[in-house]
């Protein structure tokens, strides 16, 4: 049996709601209901039948008579009006779609991209059931645990340099766990950033090419934030912010945090400082000078010591007879 998730908004009118949430978050202490129906231009009925809606997804709004409506305290989700509030981006995240539940963002993203999606919107999943990681793996998403988004993309550059998308979602997501938890992380070669060793977020960059430009990207970043070790059973190699701070990590502000560094280094990229790029990540790099065993996805092994990255972003390896060899995809572990 086939299970279709309604997605987008659990709400009946979000535009409406997502500025009522505005008012209360940039209020300073109480808003009186007359001053937002008439911003709004709507009945003070129409604002308190959605200021009810909005308690039921878990806001709680304290309403008083003759003072009106004072926000308490805000749901543990991310919602586009709560991240929008105060987001400091040019490009990433301007538009937001919010899924309570889906099988995938970064299919969502897919979807919308096919349709014409502008550069820059960001897809968000409270929980997906078929979250995809890497070569056919599962992407464990729980429900309000993690953070699970994917970002269109539509950049003009060779398709070979693909992998620089790879690399500035990489040091965004590390740079802002770092910021929001005071954990230091580290990245891996390709796609991983890593906490004491363990994964902490994974990135899944998906591409739609014509003839030899990028039609659009989708770039999926998953971040295990406040997953439990009972969330993570059987996954040996993998870890949470949660877990290692020993204390809950703001789902809102790490999101917050990582789109805007996001959209400062996918400026960088844009602008052709590839090797910028490459510094950047070199400072956070866990790779760098380990000896690792590179396996391609046809299943060939090299071993040696990583020396650093090409202009295309690939990982060059020294191997034991003197020779480099360039990797390309597939994964590595450090030995
Ligand atoms: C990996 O490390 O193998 C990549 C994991 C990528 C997971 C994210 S979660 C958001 C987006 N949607 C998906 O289905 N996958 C990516």
């Amino acid at each position: 049996m086939q299970t279709h998730y309604r997605v987008h908004t659990e709400r009946a009118d979000q535009p409406a709601e997502d500025k009522i949430i505005h008012h209360l978050i940039n209020a300073q202490g109480y808003v009186s209901g007359e001053e937002i129906a008439q911003e709004l231009r709507m009945s003070r009925t129409a604002i308190w039948n959605h200021v009810n809606n909005l308690k039921k997804i878990g806001f709680r709004i304290e309403s008083r008579p003759h003072l009106g409506y004072q926000l308490v305290a805000i749901p543990d989700r991310l919602l586009p009006a709560l991240i929008l509030n105060s987001l400091k981006t040019k490009l990433i995240g301007r538009k937001i779609f919010h899924y309570p539940r889906t099988t995938s963002s970064n299919d969502e993203a897919e979807k919308l991209a096919r349709m014409g999606e502008h550069e820059g919107a960001v897809i968000i999943a409270e929980e997906q059931t078929s979250g995809k990681g890497r070569v056919g793996r599962v992407w464990h998403s729980p429900k309000g645990k993690g953070i699970y988004l994917s970002v269109i993309l539509r950049p003009q550059m060779p398709p070979a340099r693909i992998s620089f998308l790879t690399l500035c979602s990489a040091i965004s997501a590390a740079g802002a766990i770092h910021r929001c938890s005071g954990l230091r992380a580290f990245v891996k070669w390709p796609n991983d950033v890593l906490l004491s060793g363990k994964k902490a977020c994974g990135i899944l960059t998906e591409l739609a090419t014509e003839a030899d430009r990028i039609n659009y990207a989708i770039v999926g970043v998953g971040i295990n934030v406040n997953q439990e070790i009972s969330d993570l059973a059987g996954l040996t190699m993998a870890t949470s912010l949660k877990i290692e701070k020993r204390g809950e990590v703001s789902r809102l502000e790490l999101t917050k945090s990582f789109l805007e560094s996001l959209d400062s280094n996918y400026a960088l990229l844009l602008h052709e400082h590839y090797g910028e790029i490459i510094d950047r990540w070199l400072q956070v790099s866990e790779t760098i000078g380990k000896r690792i065993l590179a396996e391609s996805l046809s299943g060939e092994k090299w071993e040696g010591v990583a020396t650093g990255l090409d202009e295309d972003g690939c990982l060059l390896l020294r191997l034991d007879n003197g020779m480099t060899k360039r990797i390309t995809g597939g994964d590595v572990s450090i030995l």
